[in-house]
């Protein structure tokens, strides 16, 4: 896939803490399509890469709006954007992709958690009203984006938690009939208490940090080394202890796909030829994990001697 290279057109304060970006192609050319849920790889001029949900009118081919969180303990992407990027900023951009798709059903739950509202807009302003509902919690109305174009829609509760404390989710789910599609976005914690209290469809996407209790690529001490053949490059490599298999990966192939390193993002997505690969991600669902098929290869490694990718 291309990568663009596209232009801030305008830079917002959609709320405290939350930037909101328009980009737009420098000549005017219109934006390739893409449906709610979808989100870009960015990258930012440090050469740093993040992934942004988009969050305008999918209708609208000439921008892309992002609306981007500041937080000051991440990694960095963040805090560039508020800081270094601003209009006429040009920025690299692949995608759009979409692993967080919208699915037909009868009714809709969305709950969102702070910057998690940005893959829900495009989603509940798609659907009839009437069909859906969106829970939203913030830490307060001034850090809660977009809050005045939602409140102008019906079926919309916000929750800003200095007034009205956490978004009470046994009522929200309690009593849902089964076929409700639930749609949740936020902090792990939010999506933990989701997922404890809804059996029925729930759909995903987790924000910024990798589960809880999940290694991320620098926990991979005391796991055993393995071989790894990358079959199209005619390649085998030693994967010792502690070190992760996308880092062996790039010492032969430095320009493998590859973003978050924490197994959220789905970036470095790779089919497995040969092996049983031991998942240590949150992108694959537990059918696609049991498949052995493909593999997250930040985080992901062996679970025998040798494994063979499609690389
Ligand atoms: Fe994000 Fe591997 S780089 S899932």
């Amino acid at each position: 896939m291309t990568t663009l290279r596209l232009t801030v057109r305008s830079v917002v304060r959609e709320a405290e803490g939350v930037l909101g970006l328009l980009l737009a192609d420098p000549a005017g050319a219109a934006l390739p399509p893409w449906e709610p849920g979808a989100h870009l790889e960015v990258t930012l001029p440090s050469g740093a890469v993040r992934h942004y949900s988009l969050c305008g009118d999918p209708a609208d081919r000439s921008t892309y709006r992002l609306g981007v969180l500041r937080e000051p303990a991440g990694r960095g992407g963040s805090e560039e954007v508020h800081t270094s990027v601003g209009e006429g900023t040009v920025l690299g951009v692949r995608g759009p992709f979409n692993r967080f798709p919208l699915v037909p059903a009868e009714r809709h739950l969305f709950i969102a958690g702070g910057i998690g509202i940005t893959p829900l807009l495009p989603m509940v302003r798609s659907l009839p009203p009437g069909s859906w509902s969106l829970l939203y919690g913030g830490r307060s109305l001034a850090a809660m984006a977009y809050r005045d174009e939602l409140a102008a829609l019906p079926g919309v509760t916000l929750v800003p938690q200095d007034t009205a404390g956490l978004p009470d989710l046994d009522a929200a789910l309690g009593g849902l009939p089964a076929s409700t599609a639930v749609y949740c976005c936020g902090p792990e914690g939010l999506l933990r208490a989701v997922e404890e209290r809804w059996p029925g469809p729930l759909h995903t996407e987790r924000f910024g940090a990798p589960p809880a209790g999940q290694e991320s690529s620098g926990g991979a001490e005391g796991f055993d080394g393995f071989d790894v053949e990358l079959r199209r490059s005619g390649r085998t490599l030693r994967v010792e202890p502690g070190r992760t298999l996308l880092d062996a990966v790039r010492e032969v192939l430095p320009g493998v796909a590859y973003s978050c390193e924490e197994g959220w993002c789905g970036t470095c997505e790779t089919k497995v030829l040969a092996g049983t690969p031991e998942h240590h991600d949150s992108v694959l669902g537990e059918e696609e994990k049991a498949s052995g098929t493909t593999m997250m290869i930040c985080v992901g490694r062996s679970r025998g001697a040798r494994l063979t990718l499609d690389l």
